[in-house]
């Protein structure tokens, strides 16, 4: 396998062919912003919060699924670049419910942290039902609130290609969709042990 030359934000990287642009930017020091994706899985390429500027494409890209190809110029902040992403989080935040921005734990919240800073103030998109789903506490191991659930899938494909469990999964469509054990029952400790893989992170 040969090696694949470009530039990111300036800087001339030279990886292996068949990378990512994404793990390029990481192997050069270069931070890329992530929701959706986990380090060594298939790109599930959902939250596109990855996107970047590719000079003679007409669109942005997905850094996380886009593989690097000999000679690419590509901008991971520029203009266009942060005006997509403060969209995107922005979207994301629409019909959020609840109380995560004085949540004490809000700094470990990658979305929140990404709100702040793109500078992503409160949305001005209006959401006709927010999506609301009571605080689940039946599950010794795991506390879940799918209405913070940014249907990411990362707990979904650490469920099955990660933890080989399969026991979560997605159901309903649209604005509806939501994360569900078995056809959405409780996530029980009979469902859902500590299988320690942080699904839910
Ligand atoms: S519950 Fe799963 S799909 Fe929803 S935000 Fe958390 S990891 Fe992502
Ligand atoms: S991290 Fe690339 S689409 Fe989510």
């Amino acid at each position: 396998m040969g090696n694949v030359n470009a530039s990111i934000d300036g800087k001339k990287v030279r990886v292996r062919d068949g990378a990512t642009i994404l793990q390029a930017a990481e192997f050069s020091g270069i931070k890329i912003p992530t929701l959706c994706h986990i380090k060594d899985q298939l790109p599930a390429g959902v939250c596109r919060v990855c996107v970047v500027e590719v000079e003679g494409s007409r669109t942005l890209v997905g850094s996380c699924h886009t593989p690097l190809s000999e000679g690419m110029v590509i901008h991971t902040a520029s203009p266009k670049v942060t005006a997509a992403r403060k969209v995107i989080v922005e979207l994301m935040l629409t019909g959020h419910t609840g109380d995560c921005v004085i949540d004490t734990n809000a700094e470990n919240c990658k979305l929140h942290n990404l709100a702040s800073d793109y500078e992503v103030g409160a949305p001005r998109f209006n959401v006709n039902a927010p999506r609301f789903y009571p605080a689940e506490e039946s599950n010794p191991y795991v506390r879940r609130n799918m209405s913070k659930c940014i249907l990411c899938r990362k707990c979904v494909l650490a469920c099955s290609a990660i933890a080989h469990k399969n026991i979560l999964g997605l159901a309903y469509r649209g604005f509806k969709s939501k994360v569900v054990t078995g056809s959405d029952g409780p996530l029980t400790s009979e469902v859902c042990r500590d299988c320690g893989r942080d699904c839910f992170r």
